[in-house]
């Protein structure tokens, strides 16, 4: 199936007809969906592609010599090449499918990691998600690494000034995130990566919050690995990517074991398949992988550049409108912010926030944000959050603000 066959509004302005489930009351209000940085709206053409597989072409894939198996190899296949063109990877071979950004860190973090003695060290920052923070932590039980933590200062932006002392002879790896979930922080990944190349370190990105909302190009980045979620970007749930540079993906040990992943099996000696087979083992989520080949091609018809504008935009009106809301304090205020604004009220429990909010139809997050030294650093339990996708508009912006008075009233 072709993208320009399907049901696709190709403006930001119209984009909103894309999704119908943006289309629905809440607690008798429309909904206001302010909780992309968890997870997206699939808009029809995903939808439609994964139902038009599951319809005429479903089958496994790269085992059967049948029709239907070849359709879905192509259609898989495809996907692979989709997600190559969506961040200028130099080859397919260099995307791995994983079940999520999770996933593909725990990939790096189990392979890498065989290969990493007492003493060696991984350097993280202080932004971190949970998801690139605790499989290291693992490591440094299982195997005696010494993790290393970049700090941030008080907008919420990494200390790049901190990163030499923390790059040393012991460096195995830095892994960064590129946009901050909690806080909506761009993190300037280019320069770390030059940094960290300039002594001979590889550079590992967290890209789940970045892809959705930004021109993502890894070899302009030139970072060794790129992990992302299909989800958080207007793709299905349970699927996502991990870039690895061919040399990397060469050189590391296969991860799990199991189907396709080998060349031959006997019970004396097995030999494993080249990437990306060798870290695929198992029956794939191809029509997640289909799915989220078409939620790409989605964002490249709306076309990145505009996406980052209309979020840019966006995450300055919000922090503008907020700022008029009595009691109420942003946490995240860096100068190159992307799609998201965390805040807290005086008085207030985040909860409750979004509970009222709920009521009011605006759905926001409320909670750590899988990111509780974040929340450490900023001396609160949770915040608020209100994250912004390319169907979001002014008007929800001011929903959220008119939905926040209530709270302000019902707590007065
Ligand atoms: N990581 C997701 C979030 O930030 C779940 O909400």
């Amino acid at each position: 199936m072709n993208v320009a066959s399907m049901t696709i509004n190709p403006s930001l302005d119209t984009a909103r007809a894309d999704f119908p489930i943006l289309n629905q009351e809440v607690a008798g209000k429309p909904l206001v969906y302010l909780d992309n940085a968890a997870t997206t709206q699939k808009p029809k053409a995903v939808l439609e592609a994964m139902q038009h597989y599951y319809l005429w072409d479903n089958a496994n894939v790269h085992r059967g010599v049948h029709t239907l198996s070849q359709r879905a190899t192509m259609a898989f296949d495809e996907a692979r090449l989709k997600v190559q063109r969506f961040i200028n990877a130099k080859l397919p071979e260099e995307i791995i499918f994983v079940r999520g950004t999770t996933e593909a860190i725990n990939l790096v973090a189990q392979t890498m990691g065989k290969r990493l003695v007492p003493g060696d060290e991984v350097v993280i920052s202080a932004l971190e998600h949970h998801a690139n923070i605790v499989p290291w932590q693992m490591l440094r039980e299982e195997r005696g690494i010494v993790l290393r933590v970049l700090p941030i200062d008080d907008t919420g932006q990494v200390c790049l000034d901190q990163l030499p002392a923390l790059l040393g002879q012991r460096t195995r790896l830095v892994a960064v995130g590129h946009v901050s979930n909690a806080l909506g922080t761009v993190v300037p990944v280019k320069t770390i990566i030059e940094m960290a190349h300039s002594q001979g370190i590889p550079v590992l990105v967290d890209g789940a919050q970045a892809i959705p909302h930004l021109p993502v190009d890894v070899q302009g980045l030139d970072c060794d690995f790129y992990a992302f979620s299909g989800h958080k970007a207007y793709g299905p749930t349970g699927i996502g990517a991990l870039y690895g540079k061919k040399t990397w993906l060469e050189s590391l040990p296969p991860w799990q074991g199991g189907g396709d992943m080998i060349r031959s099996v006997s019970f004396e000696k097995t030999t494993y398949s080249e990437p990306p087979a060798k870290f695929e083992a198992g029956t794939p989520h191809i029509a997640g992988a289909i799915g989220m080949g078409v939620a790409l091609d989605y964002l490249e018809t709306m076309g990145m550049a505009a996406i980052a504008a209309h979020d840019e935009m966006l995450c300055r009106y919000a922090a503008d409108r907020l700022a008029e809301v009595p009691g109420l304090r942003l946490i995240g205020t860096a100068a190159d912010k992307s799609a998201v604004v965390s805040f807290v009220m005086e008085g207030v429990h985040s909860h409750d926030i979004g509970t009222i909010l709920n009521s009011e139809g605006v759905a926001v997050r409320a909670g750590h944000h899988c990111a509780m030294p974040v929340m450490e650093r900023f001396c609160v339990a949770a915040t608020t959050r209100a994250s912004f996708g390319l169907y979001n508009t002014m008007a929800d912006v001011d929903a959220l603000v008119v939905a926040l008075g209530k709270v302000r009233h019902l707590f007065r």
